[in-house]
């Protein structure tokens, strides 16, 4: 399976959400690869900041033929994971086109629900020509209980995509993970490395609903 996540926002969680969600997959036991896609390059530079190898394969891969050239690079892995940019361009459509879900991650603002609809037009285009590609916002940054975290979800629902179960709370520990090590490895019993962990459970199981 490949997922892409996608957010015309910078600073929505594309990149963090990115490497978390291969790590949980490659800690399931899976053989998964993360392909930054951005040119920013936010996946490589976390890759290059460790002392030790990452736990799963990292390629930097801009060019606007992911879509065409993803499923030969697939052939050694279970699933794959894709940083895409946050510009409409030729390579951030050929990475949602490359992709059998994309995730959009969205912090709980009114802002990003704004902005979210931006994401949505550019992955219903896609699913023009690639009818299958299923697609579900991920709410990133929840703030515990707060109001607006709550009214959120009845926000998006005027989009028609489902909203993943699994929300990511603001954390310091996420920002730290930017160094170079994920929040599994930094602190491998937190909340915030369960909250991940059951992000890839949802995100696995959602491919096998067949009915979207
Ligand atoms: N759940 C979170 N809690 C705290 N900080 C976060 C969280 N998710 C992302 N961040 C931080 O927010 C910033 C933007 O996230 P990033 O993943 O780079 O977004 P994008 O790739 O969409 O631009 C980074 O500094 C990152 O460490
Ligand atoms: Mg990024």
């Amino acid at each position: 399976m490949i997922i892409a996540f996608a957010s015309l926002k910078g600073g929505a969680g594309k990149s963090t959400l990115s490497i978390h969600l291969a790590h949980a997959i490659a800690l399931a036991g899976k053989r998964v690869l993360l392909v930054d896609a951005d040119p920013q390059g936010s996946v490589s530079s976390w890759a290059a900041a460790r002392d030790t190898p990452s736990p799963f394969p990292v390629i930097g891969l801009s060019r606007n033929t992911i879509h065409r050239d993803l499923p030969e690079l697939m052939v050694n892995y279970d699933h794959c994971v894709i940083d895409t940019p946050p510009r409409v361009s030729a390579l951030a459509r050929s990475a949602i086109l490359a992709a059998d879900l994309v995730l959009i991650p969205v912090q709980p603002s009114s802002y990003d629900v704004w902005a979210a609809g931006e994401t949505v037009e550019l992955v219903k285009e896609a699913q023009s020509f690639k009818a299958e590609i299923k697609a579900a916002f991920v709410i990133n940054r929840r703030i515990g209980n707060s109001a607006i975290g709550k009214e959120i979800d009845s926000a998006l629902a005027d989009y028609a995509l489902p909203v993943l179960k699994t929300a990511i709370a603001q954390r310091v520990i996420f920002s730290e993970s930017s160094a170079g090590y994920s929040v599994m490895e930094l602190t491998p019993s937190s909340t915030a490395a369960t909250e991940v962990k059951n992000l890839s459970k949802e995100v696995l199981k959602l491919m096998e609903v067949k009915k979207w």
